[in-house]
């Protein structure tokens, strides 16, 4: 079957998952390629609603080996009809656990048929310079495995008569999920005196919980800990403070710094 267009759809607070999407969408290389960023508050907003004549790749990251939970209700609302659908995860080198088929599991349930899903390696959002865990990926490897799953797509796609005709896609994971995908209420950002208030944090977060007049207060209760602030800082005015988050920092370096290779299920 023909598409249309492709929608790419991502959730990508420090640009890894942005990254691999448009790797696969290179690959891919369709003529009309429609970006789909949101990451803000404002971009989730619009539900999305898609048909038999696009294909839709959504990108999330992995949190405590979940689907992000606030993320649920953006996702649950899509409207699509026998929509082609790629599913794509990327985690910090720690695990994915049930992110992939809880993905597939939602964007079934919306409607849409998916016909591949893949899990790559991003950069641990709590990765720190001091203790990095999958430091600078997706590297070239990585982006040259999306190119090469996004050309492997536009085959499968072609080979499909029509849409009613895509089998169950399978991929690894368990129902019921397991874990709990409830993040931390935790005060984690230390601000320094480098801070010039630019505003920079406050307008990349992907929950609004910075003060755009004053970026040291932050709503703890909304922050959903991943670190685009720290990262996105042109000061580096941002750091983590002793605590639980940092704590995660080290144990994830010490632990996972075996380096973990994309997956692809077609
Ligand atoms: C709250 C939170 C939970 C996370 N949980 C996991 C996890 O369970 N397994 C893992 O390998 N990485 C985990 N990560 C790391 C992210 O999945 C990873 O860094 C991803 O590349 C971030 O995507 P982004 O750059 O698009 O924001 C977590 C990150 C955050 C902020
Ligand atoms: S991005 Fe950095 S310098 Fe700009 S307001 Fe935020 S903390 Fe301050
Ligand atoms: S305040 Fe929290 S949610 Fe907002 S960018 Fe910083 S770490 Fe992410």
């Amino acid at each position: 079957m023909e598409v249309e267009s492709v929608i790419l759809g991502y959730f990508s607070p420090t640009g890894t998952t942005k990254a691999v999407v448009q790797g696969i969408a290179r690959g891919l290389n369709h003529d009309s390629v429609e970006m789909l960023d949101i990451t803000r508050p404002d971009a989730r907003k619009e539900p999305l609603r898609t048909s038999e004549n696009e294909l839709l790749i959504i990108g999330v990251p992995v949190y405590m080996g979940r689907v992000p939970a606030l993320l649920n209700e953006w996702l649950h609302a899509i409207s699509a009809r026998n929509t082609p659908a790629v599913c794509v995860v990327v985690y910090g080198n720690r695990v994915y656990d049930d992110a992939l088929i809880e993905l597939k599991d939602i964007l079934t349930g919306c409607g849409c048929k998916p016909i591949a899903g893949a899990t790559y390696i991003g950069e641990h959002s709590f990765s720190t310079d001091e203790t990095p865990t999958a430091g600078g990926r997706p590297d070239a490897d990585d982006l040259h495995h999306a190119e090469s799953f996004g050309r492997m797509i536009r085959e499968k796609l072609a080979a499909i008569p029509s849409a009613d005709r895509i089998a169950d896609l399978e991929v690894p994971g368990c129902r019921p999920y397991r874990g709990d995908s409830r993040l931390w209420t935790v005060d984690f950002i230390a601000v320094s005196d480098e801070c010039i208030q630019c505003g920079i944090c406050a307008e990349g977060c992907p929950v609004g919980a910075i003060d755009p007049e004053e970026s040291t207060r932050v709503d703890t209760t909304t922050c959903i800990t991943c670190c685009a602030c720290i990262k996105n800082c042109p000061q580096h005015a941002r750091t983590m403070k002793p605590g639980p988050v940092k704590d995660a920092s080290v144990r994830l370096h010490t632990l996972y710094s075996e380096r973990k290779e994309p997956e692809y299920f077609l």
